[in-house]
């Protein structure tokens, strides 16, 4: 499974990029909020620091503003991948921009039948929001799981599985479970994952008895 991360703060991205954990960003228009950068800027220097897809969202919800953003921000890097809704509009701009050229990811998708339209419109991502579905008593994983088996049924469908609104490390390995090509991770999380208090406690016990032997490897 891939690796993005879910923020567009720079800091972090660089990061975690220099420590070669970087497959791609997602960004989405709250994040540019808390960024508090321009859109054009911030996806740009993110661009520059990972060769993966970073995808920048449009804010129109007609057809024609979709296609306009969307490829406004397309010109922005080479890398980028244009976010549209799923929304009638947002699966005819996927279809019209994807034929273009451009990586398309076709973000909010709450069922299984919403990633199958996706997928038809030739979406390159389909975002599921696990966190958002949990959020209201559903299950976000089981989402995954659906559309893994829908894309598995018919091998002309190459839409990767993009697992969104992330908020654990258990989500992280369920994503991986049920199939997902990608998770879409924020940075906390990402840190969480290598954690185990296990791996501390043994690390302390192995440190100790090595000062014991008075031996150095250089
Ligand atoms: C995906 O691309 C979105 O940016 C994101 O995962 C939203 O997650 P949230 O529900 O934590 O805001």
């Amino acid at each position: 499974m891939k690796f993005f991360v879910d923020t567009a703060d720079v800091g972090e991205i660089r990061e975690l990029a220099e420590a070669g954990l970087l497959d791609g960003v997602t960004t989405n228009p709250s994040l540019i909020m808390k960024a508090g950068r321009s859109i054009h800027d911030v996806v740009a220097e993110i661009c520059a620091i990972v060769e993966g897809p970073v995808s920048a969202e449009v804010a129109a919800l007609d057809f024609d503003g979709m296609l306009a953003e969307g490829r406004k921000l397309a010109e922005i890097a080479e890398n980028v991948a244009i976010k549209v809704p799923l929304t009638w509009n947002g699966l005819k701009a996927c279809r019209v921009l994807t034929g273009e050229g451009h990586m398309v990811n076709v973000t909010l998708c709450f069922t299984a039948n919403q990633a199958l339209l996706a997928a038809r419109a030739g979406a390159t991502f389909v975002s599921p929001f696990i966190g958002r579905l949990d959020d209201i008593g559903l299950d976000g994983m089981q989402l995954i799981e659906e559309i893994r088996t829908i894309f598995d049924n018919y091998a002309h469908l190459e839409t990767e599985i993009l697992a969104a609104s992330i908020r654990s490390p258990n989500h992280v390995k369920l994503a991986a479970l049920a199939g997902a090509d990608v998770a879409t991770v924020p940075p906390a999380v990402i840190r969480g994952l290598v954690d185990h208090p296990l791996t501390e406690k043994g690390l302390e016990i192995f440190l100790n008895d090595w000062k014991k032997t008075g031996q150095t490897i250089l």
